[in-house]
């Protein structure tokens, strides 16, 4: 285990077992139909990938980075797209993959503007949500884990960019956040 580590919150083996219940409920949810999975840059990534094996369907890629967090762990309530969607989403199933919903205004921001380009559908898969931290009303359509409000890292999760690959979802020792 890495030094920085206090406690494993989730075990990577526990989070693939949901992704797979996961996948499957999208194939179910999506059968007969063709999706495009939105993943969001860096976060998601690990996700992301473990997830897109396991769905059945007729699917694609693009991928997404917004800014809503400087370097700490706060949210300043705005977001900027630093990289667009590289094509038109107009007329299909969109799922945007997130790492976790905090405040919700990355999402609840992103949800507005890919609505406004008139997708078939859109909706959003979560690998972690923080309920208790919620600042905006937003609520994720497909949600891995609740977690409670630590913040965490691995299996994609950064704190100041570190840590993304640590294979389970971790607390970090209090002195490596202050
Ligand atoms: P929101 O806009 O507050 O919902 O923030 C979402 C983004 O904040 C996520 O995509 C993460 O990059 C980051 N974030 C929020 N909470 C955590 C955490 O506990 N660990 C790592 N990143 C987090
Ligand atoms: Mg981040």
């Amino acid at each position: 285990m890495n030094n920085d580590v206090m406690k494993v919150l989730l075990s990577g083996k526990e989070i693939e077992k949901r992704v797979g219940e996961i996948a499957a409920q999208i194939t179910r949810d999506y059968a007969g139909e063709s999706v495009l999975m939105v993943g969001i840059l860096r976060g998601a990534v690990v996700f992301f990938s473990e997830l897109v094996k396991r769905v059945d369907l007729d699917l694609r890629f693009d991928f997404m980075v917004v800014s809503s967090y400087g370097s700490g762990t706060d949210s300043s309530g705005e977001i900027r797209i630093v990289k667009d969607l590289s094509q038109p989403i107009e007329g299909m199933n969109v799922i945007i993959v997130e790492d976790i919903i905090d405040t919700g205004y990355t999402l609840k921001n992103l949800k507005k503007l890919l609505s406004t380009r008139n997708p078939k559908s859109l909706k959003i898969c979560s690998l972690l949500d923080k309920p208790s931290r919620r600042k905006v009303e937003l609520e994720g359509d497909y949600i891995g884990f609740k977690v409670p409000n630590e913040f965490v890292v691995g299996y994609g999760l950064d704190y100041n960019e570190k840590y993304r690959n640590l294979p389970d979802i971790c607390v970090l020792k209090p002195e490596i956040y202050s």
